[in-house]
Order: C-alpha cells, then sequence, then structure tokens
C-alpha cells in the first residue's frame, strides 16, 4: 500500500483510509495510484466482499491536490483518471464513510458509493465553476441520478456549500451521523453487507449499475473534453493562484 492510503481487512470488509491529514486528504498523483491499485486488488480478492472508503482525521477529502494540479506525468492515463474507472468499475458494493471537508473529487468519489454515510461536520462542494473547471468522475451524470437535474444543476452551477443535513434530505446520504460516531455506524453497515455471498452481491451491484454504466462513460468522455479546454485556461490560472495566494479569484477580464 502507500503510505497516503491505509487499508485494513476487518471480516470481509476493506476498509481505505484517505490518509494525508494535513492537507485535508487532498489527491496527489501517488495516492490516485495507491487509490487505483487498492480498488483493483479489492475486485480481485475473493476474501473481500465489500469496501468502506473513508479519510483520515476530522476530513474526508479537499480533492485533486491543487498544488501539483498540471503536473505531467509518465504513464498514457493520468492517475486520475485510471482510479476514477477503478472505481466506476468496483463491482462490489462502496459504502463510504464523510466528515469535514468533502470538497471535488473529495465529492465525487462518493456519488459512485452504493451507500454513503457523513458526519454532521460535512462541509461538501462541487468546486468547478469556481476554479474555471468542469465537473469530474462522471458526476455530471451521477449526481443527476442520485438526486435529480435540479438539485444537481444547483450545487454545479452555484457551487455552494452543502452540510450534513441537506446531503441527508437530497439523498446524497444515507444517513447523517455525529462525527465520534460515524467511522462504527459505516463500519457496522458494511460489515451487514459483508455478511452476504460475495457472487450475490456481484450480481446485485451488477444489476443496480447496469443502466449508469453507458451514461457514465459517456459523462466522463464529455467531460475530459471540457477539461482539456479549460485546464489551464486564464480563469482556471486565476482560480489557482488565488487559491494559493489565499485571496478570492477574481475573474472580471475571464
Ligand atoms: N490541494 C492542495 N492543498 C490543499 C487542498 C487541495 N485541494 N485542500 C487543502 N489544502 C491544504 C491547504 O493549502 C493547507 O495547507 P497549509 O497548511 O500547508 O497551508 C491545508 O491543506 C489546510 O487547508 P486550509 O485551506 O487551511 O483549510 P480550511 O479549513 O481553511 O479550508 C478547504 C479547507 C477545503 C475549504 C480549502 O482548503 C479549499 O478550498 N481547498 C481546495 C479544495 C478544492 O478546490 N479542491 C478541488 C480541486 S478540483
Amino acid at each position: 500500500m502507500s503510505e497516503y492510503l491505509l487499508a485494513q481487512h476487518i471480516d470481509g470488509v476493506q476498509v481505505l483510509t484517505l490518509n494525508r491529514p494535513q492537507k485535508k486528504n487532498a489527491v496527489n498523483n501517488d495516492m490516485w495510484i495507491a487509490l487505483r491499485d487498492a480498488f483493483r486488488a479489492a475486485a480481485d480478492n475473493h476474501a473481500v466482499r465489500c469496501v468502506l472508503l473513508c479519510g483520515a482525521g476530522d476530513n474526508f477529502c479537499s480533492g485533486v491536490d491543487l498544488a501539483s494540479f498540471g503536473d505531467t506525468v509518465e504513464d498514457e492515463e493520468h492517475p486520475f483518471e485510471s482510479a476514477a474507472r477503478a472505481v466506476v468499475e468496483f463491482d462490489k458494493p462502496l459504502v463510504a464513510a464523510a466528515q469535514g471537508v468533502a470538497v471535488g473529487g473529495g465529492a465525487t468519489v462518493l456519488f459512485h458509493a452504493d451507500m454513503v454515510y457523513v458526519g454532521q461536520s460535512l462541509r461538501l462542494r462541487l468546486p468547478f465553476a469556481n476554479l474555471g473547471l468542469v465537473p469530474e468522475w462522471g458526476s455530471s451524470y451521477m449526481l443527476q441520478a442520485n438526486i435529480g437535474a435540479q438539485r444537481a444543476a444547483e450545487l454545479f452551477y452555484t457551487a455552494q456549500w452543502v452540510d450534513a443535513d441537506k446531503a441527508l434530505s437530497s439523498g446524497i446520504a444515507a444517513a447523517a451521523v455525529p462525527d465520534a460516531d460515524l467511522y462504527e455506524y459505516a463500519l457496522a453497515k458494511a460489515r451487514e453487507v459483508a455478511q452476504w455471498p460475495v457472487n450475490s452481491l456481484r450480481e446485485i451491484k451488477r444489476s443496480l449499475r447496469l443502466h449508469h454504466l453507458p451514461a457514465i462513460d459517456a459523462a466522463i468522455k464529455a467531460e475530459q473534453a471540457g477539461m482539456m479546454r479549460q485546464a489551464g485556461s486564464p480563469e482556471n490560472i486565476e482560480a489557482i493562484t488565488a487559491f494559493m495566494e489565499r485571496r478570492p479569484p477574481d475573474f472580471s477580464k475571464c
């Protein structure tokens, strides 16, 4: 595994913990690669019946590491994209536990989880408009599928913050619990799932995802084309510079 992704096997549940708490678990390329490999390994391991994804410390994940955004990589497919593919293709139940910050990729990964549990401290945001970017990980389809077109559009266009109560009422989460109880609550649910035969769980997931997969694929392709146009655009550079300089962005000239 990697220092950035901890793994523990508990009674058929593979617990994967994003582990970069000093950066609110912002995902650098090493973490994307570890995440990709962990999901592939969990799919191949017959002893794993479901995955529980969580974040170390007080936060789930602050998304792509903006400090290394745009760094070139040697792989033909960017680790960010291959990690997305591994999660989308994961053919066993995925349970997620999110508290504190869940931003960007730290939010969109949740839309692929079969069951999402959130802590009361949740602060979820889709920061694509405010970064001069486009949605990713097929979220432009998955969020609509999960919560409806109107609610999804509002979150994408306004980039507003979503708290635990709104995540629950809108259907992003299945339950909201105190932070102190979140991990045990989600693990108990994951163990409830993991008591059943893995082939049955796989067939259920295959049936549940059947109609979504072609649409997710199309969404990812459209998002990637948009990302090619927007990454490195004046508005994107201004947004990232403003974040690093800890000031509000100025889009007046973009
Ligand atoms: N990439 C790189 N570093 C990040 C990060 C990210 N996505 N998110 C947080 N960090 C770093 C901060 O730079 C800071 O580092 P420092 O202590 O060395 O200065 C540390 O994590 C703590 O974050 P901070 O901004 O001080 O916490 P906060 O509670 O004030 O705000 C966020 C938290 C998540 C709202 C804010 O960090 C943020 O907006 N991050 C960017 C999130 C984002 O847009 N991600 C999507 C990319 S597509």
